[in-house]
Formats: structure tokens, sequence, C-alpha cells
């Protein structure tokens, strides 16, 4: 992994096959020259599509079971099949739209790490936990399920923060890393409404490996201005 990590998470757009290629064509241009590791995370749909100079792909998700009788669902090795390289486990909107568990994060995580993927373990608090001072607690739960591993990267997202345009503090960054990395020694990257105006701030946070970007992500010229801020 060179330098600093810059994660595109396109959650569920953009709506068409011609748009994810336009955008994706668009960002490898824009990221290119910037000494990042540059991941892009698109829907499973426009995987087998994208082929990008200098961004690795992965997906937004994974099963935990190889093969067999799991209607919908998608197995780490098709995954791999298809050019991805990464996946993201226990994205917040999983945890709490689909109702994902620790336990399902933790085997999904097991699942992708045995077949060969690198992984981002995505943990974070809800608002209710940050303001009653639990938010230490919460997040220490979470990662007593992450998987040790030299190919775990462990995001921080407080869910109050995503897609609220509400970042989390550098002081509360900071915190939050710190701890992290002392529970588990892994890389943390911070996602939670990074954008091209607070990107230089929270990049200078110590213990920020990198960013997990979400809406920004989707605005390629904003998301070039981001890495330029992570590469500084
Ligand atoms: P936003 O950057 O849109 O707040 O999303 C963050 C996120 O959830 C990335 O996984």
């Amino acid at each position: 992994m060179e330098g600093r990590i810059l994660a595109a998470n396109w959650k569920m757009n953009p709506p068409t096959k011609e748009e994810a290629l336009k955008l994706a064509a668009e960002m490898e241009g824009l990221l290119e020259g910037l000494p990042l590791t540059k991941l892009l995370f698109p829907p499973f749909v426009y995987l087998p599509l994208l082929k990008l100079r200098g961004i690795e792909l992965g997906a937004q998700d994974v099963f935990y079971e190889e093969k067999g009788a799991f209607t919908g669902e998608v197995s780490p090795l098709m995954l791999k099949s298809v050019g991805a390289t990464w996946v993201i486990v226990g994205h917040s909107e999983r945890r709490n739209v689909i109702g994902e568990t620790d336990e399902i994060v933790r085997r999904k995580a097991e699942a992708a790490l045995k077949a060969g993927l690198r992984v981002i373990y995505c943990v974070g608090e809800k608002l209710p936990d940050r303001e009653a001072g639990r938010h230490l607690q919460v997040v220490e739960e979470q990662l007593s399920y992450v998987p040790v591993s030299e190919n775990v990267v462990v995001a921080y997202e407080p869910v109050w923060a995503i897609g609220t345009g509400r970042n989390a503090t550098p002081e509360q960054i900071e915190e939050m890393h710190a701890f992290i990395k002392a529970k588990v020694g892994l890389k943390v990257l911070y996602g939670g409404s990074v954008k091209e105006r607070n990107a230089r701030e929270l990049a200078a946070v110590p213990n920020v490996d990198g960013f997990l970007v979400g809406g920004a992500s989707l605005r390629p010229r904003e998301f070039r201005k981001i890495g330029e801020a992570l590469a500084e």
C-alpha cells in the first residue's frame, strides 16, 4: 500500500452504467499522479465493467458463505473473479438499515480475508452514544469483533457525521483514532462528511491514515482536492 488511503464509496450511485463509466474515467484522470493508495467501491453490478489505472476496486459488501442457496448474496470469490481486491464490511448503513450485527460483520470480514481480499472494517457510534459520552465504549465493543490482520484497515465513521455535512471535529477524530490504534494496531481511515472544505484540516489530524468518502466521491474535481490534502 502506497502512502495514505483515499477511498471512494459510491453507495447506491450513479443510476446507470453509462454514468458509472463516465464518472470512473473522470476520476481515473484526475487522481493520476497522487501518491496515495486509491480505492473505488462502486455498486456490485459495475465492478466487472471497470478497470482503472492506478485505482484498486472493491465491493461495498460481501456475504460470508462461499457458495450455495443464499439468494441475492455475493461471495468473496465472485468479487475477486470480477476484479475486486477489497471489500467494505460493517458500514453503518448496513448495520442500521439492513440490520447487520457485529457477529455477521465479523464473519464477512473473515470470509473476505480467507479469499485473499483486503478489508475496510467500519465502526462508529450513533449520536446518543456520543452525547452520553459512551462513544469509546461503543467502538470498543465493535472493535472486539475485528480480525486483526495486516489486510484489515479500520474506518471510523461516526453515524451522525455520515451524509449530514457535519464532520467530527479534529479533536474527536484524534481521540478516537488513537483509541482504535491502541486497541487493534491497524491503520484507521476517517469517514463522515469529508469535503473539499474540511479535507486539509482533517488530513492534518494525527493517526488519520486516509479517508473513506461518500458524497464528495461522486464529484471527481472535489475528490481530487481531498486527495491532494491527504498527499500533502
Ligand atoms: P459521506 O462522505 O457522504 O458523509 O459518507 C461517508 C461514508 O459513509 C463513506 O462510507
